[in-house]
């Protein structure tokens, strides 16, 4: 997600515009812009990379002293990190500059509808199109005060997908007008030390808490408009006058980053709903028909594969763990997961037949960069699934699946993690697709599944506090196991990573058919086991022998943590702690599972004292082999 910031007030625009970028680079980012109207004109500049590259452009070409600013950080979403696809972006006839947070999904044929007007566009972005046409609109609206607010209204009735704009014209300059929808927006008022009146807008108050903590918290679909002399005033997208909620911000800066949350993991915990729906967010077609047109694989080389690995490492090997129950389920195409740095050493027979799949958060893991490259020498094809857009991994790939969690600032990844599985859905699906390997119909009804999956999860967090209860009575604890069957078992392993990452206690997860070779004879009186119960539709009664491993364990002295499903009964004689989740076709409940074994291992750490977004000894993103 992208750092946003506004200001019109009678302080200095530009700093204000530039601490609030400074207090919003926690969020991540990969390049950065401010905007200021001064003069009558509009000036701007713009970076790759860290703030500090923009500051060394300020400080060589400062800006006009201005009381009226916009500034981004930009997380790469369409069109890598490079100075042209930086906010803020500039209408053709230079008159209007946008910033831009979420996801234009229609933004291609109004591009073309730009160009076909004449329009060069100077940059890859969804974004751009908004300053056009936001100009555009401006042209054609009526004069008068509200003629900015007015256009942006046109424009969004345009628009579909998720975003928050913020948009400057040279023609007003004490005026800002932004608008939202499925996107962060809040409107700070403040007033200075000698009773002025300021005003803010930021993608969170972590953008001017430094200022005012007295806010507005704006609804879907509204846009808003502030302006030095009128003040602030909101409407629907249709200009209806709306009545945004104020409220007092009573956090301090530091927790202002984290939204609230005590933690970064917390808080990217609960941004899953969202990352789920922005990762699938213009791939599904109306007719539930696939679009993963940046594939970039023809459906030719497509059809042609017949073998398909999965490299990664860590959490995102358990991705591609679960990847192959649904991938070999849907396209009867046989795939091998392996772990990133096993894989080049043990000389995997690869040819052009094959498609590698490798998944990676941060694009920069180098083990997995490594097994790329190796792919790649031996002819394979390679499709990389990557958050972060331009980094290495993609860049080396033959085409990308990219997934729209936003910045993972935690090192544990958690919606990293779950919009990996999604996108791993997507290939899947788009493999059956392409090869005739499932009817459109079939396809249309996996896709309105994997639609419901936000709601599921959301579901799902709204029940965890029995599990934050769970966690504090599991803090002494110096093991635990998990277990599961199925694609339950990649989940199992997942919950144990999670653990041992965030609370330092060994933890083991293992396929539950195995208890019986071996591990059972590790439990004995009080050893908490985590079970991840299949769902009773399952086949072949995998429901019914992963009950029968809870009560083996349990007859050993096991505490048993069942996670099942909503109206499993037979697992409720033998649960010492049992953690519902709602009803998910089978070969999608990972990704309601894993949710509890986030938060407990969170909380676990929590209540352990630990540091849960720095964990000892481990990095976001391993860059060594
Ligand atoms: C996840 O919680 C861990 N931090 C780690 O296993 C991570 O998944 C692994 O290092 C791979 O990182 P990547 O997805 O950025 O390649």
């Amino acid at each position: 997600m992208c750092g946003i910031v506004g200001y019109v007030g009678p302080q200095d625009a530009r700093d204000v515009v530039l601490e609030g970028l400074r207090r919003l680079e926690y969020r991540g980012y990969d390049s950065a812009g401010i905007a200021v109207l001064a003069d009558g004109a509009l000036s701007t500049a713009k970076k790759a990379g860290k703030l500090a590259n923009l500051e060394k452009v300020l400080a060589d070409r400062p800006l006009p002293a201005a009381t009226t600013g916009i500034g981004h950080t930009r997380w790469a979403t369409h069109g890598g990190p490079s100075d042209a696809n930086a906010h803020p972006h500039v209408s053709a006839d230079g008159s209007v500059a946008v910033i831009h947070n979420g996801i234009i999904e229609n933004f291609a044929p109004l591009r073309a509808e730009c160009e076909a007007t004449g329009i060069e566009f100077a940059s890859e972005t969804d974004t751009e199109v908004a300053a056009h046409l936001l100009a555009a609109a401006y042209r054609e609206a009526p004069e008068g005060e509200t003629r900015l607010a007015d256009a942006m209204r046109a424009v969004c009735r345009r628009l579909e997908g998720a975003f928050t704009l913020v948009a400057t014209h040279v023609d007003a300059p004490d005026t800002l007008v932004a608008a939202r929808r499925s996107s962060p927006l809040v409107v700070g008022i403040g007033e200075t030390d000698d009773g002025a009146a300021e005003y803010f807008l930021g993608s969170d108050v972590a953008a001017f808490i430094g200022h005012t903590r007295n806010a507005l918290e704006l609804g879907q679909d509204q846009v808003v408009e502030i302006d030095r002399a009128r003040g602030v005033t909101v409407t629907d997208f249709h200009g209806a006058p709306v009545e945004p909620t104020a409220y007092t911000v009573d956090w301090d800066a530091a927790a202002a980053e984290k939204g609230g949350y005590d933690w970064f993991m917390l808080k990217e915990i609960a941004e899953q709903p969202q990352a789920i729906a922005d990762t699938l967010l213009g791939r599904l077609g109306p007719n539930g028909e696939l679009a993963l047109d940046e594939v970039r694989l023809s459906d030719q080389e497509l059809r042609d594969v017949d073998k398909i690995f999965v490299v990664a490492c860590g959490t995102a090997y358990h991705a591609g763990l679960i990847a192959k129950y649904a991938i070999e389920h849907w396209t009867r195409i046989p795939v091998e997961v392996e772990v990133a740095s096993e894989f080049r050493y043990r000389d995997p027979v690869l040819d052009r037949s094959t498609l590698v799949i490798v998944i990676s958060q941060s694009g920069e893991t180098m083990d997995t960069l490594m097994a790329l490259r190796h792919a790649k020498d031996q002819k394979a094809r390679v499709l990389a699934i990557c958050n972060a857009n331009g980094s290495t991994i993609p860049r080396e790939s033959d085409a990308v699946l990219y997934t729209y969690a936003g910045p993972e600032i935690a090192v544990a990844s958690t919606k990293g993690f779950l919009t990996q599985v999604v996108a791993c859905y997507l290939v899947g699906l788009f493999l059956a697709q392409v090869r005739g390997m499932k009817f459109e119909d079939e396809v249309a009804a996996v896709v309105d599944d994997l639609r419901a999956l936000p709601d599921a999860v959301a579901s799902v967090l709204a029940e965890m506090e029995p599990v934050r209860g769970l966690a504090r009575s599991l803090a002494g604890e110096d093991r635990m196991l998990f277990l599961g069957r199925h694609v339950g078992f990649p989940v199992a392993l997942e919950g144990a990573l999670k653990l041992k990452e965030l609370a330092y206690i060994h933890a083991e997860g293992f396929a539950a058919g195995e208890l019986k070779h071996g591990p059972i004879a590790v439990i004995d009186q009080g050893t908490p086991v985590v079970v991840v119960v299949p769902s009773p539709r399952s086949r072949e009664s995998v429901h019914g022998k992963v009950v029968s491993n809870i009560q083996e364990v349990r007859a050993r002295g096991a505490r048993t943590i069942v996670i099942a499903e909503e109206g499993d009964d037979d697992v409720v004689p033998y649960a010492d702690h049992l953690i519902r989740v709602p009803r998910t076709p089978t070969l999608l409940a990972p990704v309601v599972t894993t949710v509890p074994l986030q938060v407990l291992a969170c909380e676990i750490a929590d209540s352990r004292g630990l540091d849960v977004d720095q964990p000892r000894n481990l990095a976001k993103s391993v860059t060594v082999e």
